[in-house]
């Protein structure tokens, strides 16, 4: 019988923990932490995660704010409303929400971002201190997958980890988080162009699943007593919700969970770890700025 991974519950507990540093801070008559969110447009995962995020910030006591704009806003003015969010002494950290539209360079935001504000950790000083092994704002998906395989005591040192995606706000970073000291595992990353999928995801003893396509990893290609963590939310059209809308994972559940030792569910897995993590962030963003004034 398999284990599932309860990332629902383990947030909770970190929530619980936040919270109790809040009422710490509050008690030292310090400020709250304050994070900031950026929103462009209306896509409907991303309303859904922003939303998720600023209610987060209440349940933990931080202050929080949205500032949202039209999909039809230039670059020049968001980067503008970045450098006031860089230069605001009450705001700790902030996201831009991706994607971004088409006519607004992604890469150019995350650079304007101050990296001692990035929340999210996708600037590339924070992403390189995390490759030389600094202490960095960690991307939040990647920093919650390593929270979850430390929380359930999954051994990673000497393991084989195959990685399924590339990208630089998943695949990439997990995958140089686990080839790391302290975490030790061996890592192949897979990719679009990658030769013989089935036969070296099948030699892996953990499994983390990052393309966005749902059923993508099928049980004949699991090794029995493996470790999936699923880290795919498509939304797709459903008659079961309330939004119309369900979050399908990477993995086919029902029949890869029977072959696994530990596996994360979709929803409950690894999102609500995801979301704790930029209250990690941001919190380690406050109280860094504390420290400095
Ligand atoms: N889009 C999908 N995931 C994320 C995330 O973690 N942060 C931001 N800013 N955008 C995202």
């Amino acid at each position: 019988m398999y284990n599932l991974i309860d990332g629902k519950k383990v947030a909770s507990e970190i929530k619980k923990e936040i919270a109790a540093e809040v009422l710490k801070l509050k008690s030292n008559g310090s400020k709250i932490p304050h994070l900031a969110a950026i929103l462009v447009g209306n896509n409907g995962s991303s309303e859904t995660y922003v939303a998720n995020k600023v209610k987060d910030c209440e349940e933990v006591g931080f202050k929080s704010s949205l500032l949202r704009f039209g999909s039809d806003v230039d670059e020049v003015t968001l980067l503008r409303e970045i450098e006031k969010l860089n230069n605001d002494d009450d705001v700790d950290g902030f996201i831009v929400q991706l994607p971004l539209p088409a006519h607004i360079s992604e890469h150019k935001v995350i650079e304007a971002i101050d990296p001692e504000k990035d929340a999210d950790g996708f600037h590339p000083v924070n992403l390189g201190k995390m490759v030389i092994g600094l202490t960095s704002y960690l991307p939040a998906t990647p920093y919650g997958i390593v929270e979850l395989l430390k929380r359930y005591r999954i051994e990673t040192s000497g393991k084989n980890c195959v990685v399924i995606g590339r990208s630089n706000i998943v695949g990439r970073p997990v995958s140089i988080l686990l080839s790391q000291k302290g975490m030790d595992a061996t890592v192949t990353v897979i990719h679009s162009r990658t030769k013989n999928i089935q036969s070296l995801v099948s030699q892996a003893d953990i499994i983390i699943a990052a393309i966005g396509s749902p059923g993508f990893v099928t049980a004949d290609m699991v090794k029995v007593g493996a470790v999936v963590i699923d880290v795919g939310t498509t939304r797709i059209e459903s008659s079961e919700t309330r939004s119309g809308f369900k979050l399908t994972g990477d993995v086919d559940f029902e029949n890869v969970a029977p072959k696994c030792s530990y596996i994360t569910p979709v929803p409950g897995g690894v999102g609500p770890m995801t979301r704790v993590s930029l209250l990690r962030n941001t919190l380690l963003a406050a109280t860094k700025r504390l420290s400095h004034s």
